[in-house]
């Protein structure tokens, strides 16, 4: 699984991670990756995954959907945001590819001592750890926080100390929608670019211009996050359906054009990344 960001990283495009909220993103996420050719990785946040049926259940669904859907291309199952090493270690006991602690409101000592723990524990199951610095603004799946951007310092001795396999230093973007022009620390990005050799993640990439993105990306962003966005185009197209045809209620009829608009959307997504064709 590392060496599949490894290898983004190098060739400078970066593998998208879509965050699914029921069945139907599972097989937009799917069908999208498969018919661009795209590796990606098909996040749960912690704080929905009760939602999604517990760590196992969604962890079994997708990689049962990846078999039933006959998905050639790689695919990894990460838990986004894993608020405890607690349930870190559930998420690798359920057969999760990658998980990220997300320590990043604690003090950095703190933080390197539980991220730590995560990854001792993840590593001997062959699973990989992302770690945060800073915050990342906004509000999303009740994940709050004000933008605090990362230190840099505080960078190098997280990857260096709890051994990370990715980080996530947050420079300026948001969850959820931004409210103005994002604002992305970019030479702040080159700096940790520069210090640390790991692939860089960037979450709160929805609303994030397509330039912007491409910067990231050749600053040793492998790994994009999204979520706002596909929902923003799957709760648009639910809302027209309904109101096109007020007599609606056959769910299948309901839900198709919503998940057509998913699967578009995934696509453009992937297209930003540059991860098409890559497998
Ligand atoms: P957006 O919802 O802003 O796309 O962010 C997703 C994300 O970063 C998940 O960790």
């Amino acid at each position: 699984m590392n060496a599949l960001i490894q290898q983004a990283k190098q060739e400078h495009y970066a593998i998208p991670q879509i965050n699914v909220n029921g069945l139907l993103w599972i097989e937009s996420i799917l069908e999208a990756a498969e018919a661009t050719r795209s590796p990606i990785i098909v996040g749960t946040t912690d704080k929905v995954v009760e939602f999604l049926g517990g760590y196992h259940f969604i962890c079994t669904t997708i990689k049962n959907k990846i078999k039933t859907m006959n998905i050639t291309i790689p695919v990894i199952v990460h838990l986004d945001h894993g608020l405890t090493v607690e349930n870190c270690k559930k998420a690798v006991d359920a057969g999760y590819d990658s998980v990220m602690y997300d320590g990043s409101k604690l003090s950095i000592e703190e933080n390197i001592k539980q991220t730590k723990a995560v990854v001792e524990y993840a590593h001997n199951n062959k699973v990989i750890v992302e770690g945060e610095v800073g915050a990342i603004g906004g509000n999303e799946d009740g994940i709050v926080g004000n933008v605090k951007y990362a230190d840099l310092d505080d960078c190098i001795r997280l990857a260096q100390e709890a051994k990370l396999d990715t980080l996530a230093p947050a420079l300026g973007s948001v969850h959820g929608k931004y409210q103005g022009e994002p604002d992305l620390g970019f030479s702040e990005m080159k700096a940790i670019q520069e210090a640390i050799d790991i692939p860089l993640v960037l979450h709160g990439a929805s609303g994030i211009s397509d330039e912007d993105l491409l910067t990231a990306i050749h600053l040793g962003h492998a790994k994009i996050n999204f979520n706002t966005e596909i929902n923003i185009a799957w709760s648009n197209q639910l809302r027209q359906t309904l109101n096109q045809d007020k007599s609606l209620f056959n769910p299948q009829q309901i839900l198709k054009p919503s998940k057509a608009a998913m699967v578009e959307t995934i696509k453009s997504i992937i297209y930003k990344c540059t991860s098409y064709n890559r497998v």
